[in-house]
């Protein structure tokens, strides 16, 4: 399976995340995946992964616009079966970008093998607070797992 972990990241907190999924992932078993930054990410590259992890900053309740751009455009259709959804948050309250991500690819029809999943930073600007680059880990840990059941 060919997998691609794809973030926007202002700060730089969820790109940090971004590579500990793809760390975890590759322990978990699969050994064909890369963290991409979306502004970098090519749309006709969308059919060169069958599982696409999506994960943004939450700004305003919201996911960034070219990570739900990229996502309502990947489907299975193109070739993007399976897919898990997580983000950065400050705050608990309001819904975190992973949430809103998950809810277009459901609707895309991409089967999400994760729940949404939320990692914390301290202040706008980051840290992320302790442990949450081992929870990335793990997490990916768990996404390769349910990948490989599939
Ligand atoms: C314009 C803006 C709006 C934000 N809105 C929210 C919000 O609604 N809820 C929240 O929990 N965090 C909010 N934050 C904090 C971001 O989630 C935080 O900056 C982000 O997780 C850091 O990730 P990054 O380093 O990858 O950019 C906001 C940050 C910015 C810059």
């Amino acid at each position: 399976m060919r997998v691609a972990v794809i973030f926007d990241s202002k700060y730089g907190c969820t790109k940090v995340i971004a590579e500990a999924i793809a760390e975890g992932i590759k322990v978990g078993g699969l050994e064909d995946v890369r963290a991409i930054d979306v502004n970098s990410f090519y749309y006709r590259h969308i059919s060169d992964f069958d599982v696409m992890v999506v994960g943004s900053p939450t700004h305003y309740d919201d996911a960034t616009r070219r990570t739900k751009y990229l996502i309502g455009h990947a489907s299975p259709n193109e070739g993007v079966r399976y897919g898990a959804a997580f983000g950065t948050r400050l705050l608990r309250e309001g819904k975190g970008a992973a949430m809103v991500l998950d809810g277009i690819m459901r609707d895309v029809g991409i089967t999400v093998v994760h729940d949404p999943m939320d990692f914390r930073v301290d202040m706008k600007k980051g840290p992320l607070l302790e442990g949450e680059i081992d929870r990335a880990k793990d997490y990916g840990r768990q996404v390769a797992e349910r990948l490989q059941e599939s």
